[in-house]
């Protein structure tokens, strides 16, 4: 199969979302941005093309999708009850990057819910996908659109290195703002639980909820052999090619022990790559890759570069990547979840 991009700048935008539209309510799978990451779309209703989503993702059918829509209305189809809560939570954050689970009513194709009696639903905050979901008059499922287990695409050219030949059309509107997916709230629980921290972050869901539980998977390793609330938690993911490790401590002692690290690393002939931070960049020595995806004062920014940072540790072929750790505060949460499933929860104490 042959991958066509269409950009969706202002000559191309209406032709882009027709085709984009048309594709999905002919059962075909389409990637267009939002404004976490960009999703794989495929119509929710159709089982046959939720199984080309997985497909093209090579992801294990036991980890469900998120179902986009572009009206608070079309929720009646997918949700069982509409809990006051989740009136409320829309209200103040969609469109936007949380993503909030329901019980199911069943309509959604089987192998969206992956066999759950919940469903995950959220209205993205990005003018194309929403115009892409109206036209199309469906509720879009949506996974992030890379292969399974590689840090989700925050631009067009990442969807085209993963998938290139794997799905027919992807929607080009240059790089993503937020860089990391949505946050994942279970409102099937008495008290709501963070199953992925994401842009909506635990302080804000906390002045609108008072009480908000953080799963544990969230930034700690599990045993998976127990049953999980979130199946997409024990898979591996946003993983670079090389083996990482999180460094922890105070900022200049981290800085101590992955120079130290490093050298042992170095001495055994290995490429060693660095995860650092704008204010520790330079205090690198010049043998080993540093990469500084933000300050430690502006996490927003430094969230909106991580993937294509950790890209980039790939193309770079770096054997070891040494992860400075941040505060979990605010938007820090999501990046050290994403930090830490990347190392696979290899932990080291700089103190
Ligand atoms: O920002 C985002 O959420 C992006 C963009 C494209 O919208 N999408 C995204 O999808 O990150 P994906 O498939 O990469 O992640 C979906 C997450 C997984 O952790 C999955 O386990 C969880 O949502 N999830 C989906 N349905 C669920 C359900 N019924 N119960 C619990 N977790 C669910
Ligand atoms: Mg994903």
């Amino acid at each position: 199969m042959r991958t066509r991009i269409l950009k969706a700048d202002q000559e191309g935008r209406n032709y882009a979302i027709d085709e984009a539209a048309f594709l999905l309510s002919n059962g075909e799978v389409v990637a267009f941005p939002t404004e976490t990451v960009y999703g794989l779309g495929c119509n929710a209703l159709d089982n046959q093309a939720v199984e080309k989503v997985f497909n093209a993702k090579g992801r294990p059918s036991d980890n469900p999708l998120i179902v986009h829509i572009a009206k608070f209305e079309q929720i009646k189809l997918l949700v069982r009850e509409i809990p006051d809560v989740a009136a409320k939570l829309a209200q103040m954050f969609w469109p936007g990057p949380l993503t909030l689970v329901f019980l199911s009513s069943g309509v959604a194709a089987k192998s969206v819910t992956a066999g759950l009696d919940t469903i995950a639903v959220r209205i993205p905050a990005h003018p194309i996908a929403l115009d892409i979901i109206s036209k199309s008059n469906l509720p879009i499922a949506a996974p992030s659109a890379n292969r399974s287990g590689r840090p989700s695409p925050t631009e067009a050219s990442h969807v085209l290195f993963d998938l290139d030949g794997r799905i027919p059309l992807i929607i080009d509107a240059g790089k993503t703002d937020l860089g990391l997916e949505s946050t994942v709230l279970d409102l099937t629980s008495k008290i709501p639980v963070i199953l992925r921290p994401g842009g909506v972050t635990i302080e804000k869901l906390k002045e609108v909820l008072g009480e908000v539980a953080l799963d544990e998977s969230v930034l700690t390793a599990v045993d998976f052999d127990q049953a999980v609330a979130s199946p997409g938690m024990k898979h591996t993911h946003y993983a670079p090619r090389a083996e990482m490790i999180v460094v922890c401590g105070e900022t200049a002692a981290i800085v101590r022990k992955i120079i130290h690290m490093a050298q042992g690393f170095l001495c055994d002939g290995n490429r060693v790559g660095i995860l650092a931070t704008k204010e520790t960049a330079s205090e690198y020595p010049e043998s080993v890759y540093v990469l500084a995806p933000g300050s430690r004062f502006t996490p927003q920014i430094y969230a909106a570069n991580l993937y294509a940072f950790l890209r980039e540790f790939d193309v770079l072929g770096v054997d070891i990547i040494l992860a400075e750790a941040l505060s979990t505060q605010n938007e820090g949460l999501a990046i050290m979840n994403r930090i830490l499933k990347a190392a696979g929860f290899r932990v080291v104490d700089a103190d």
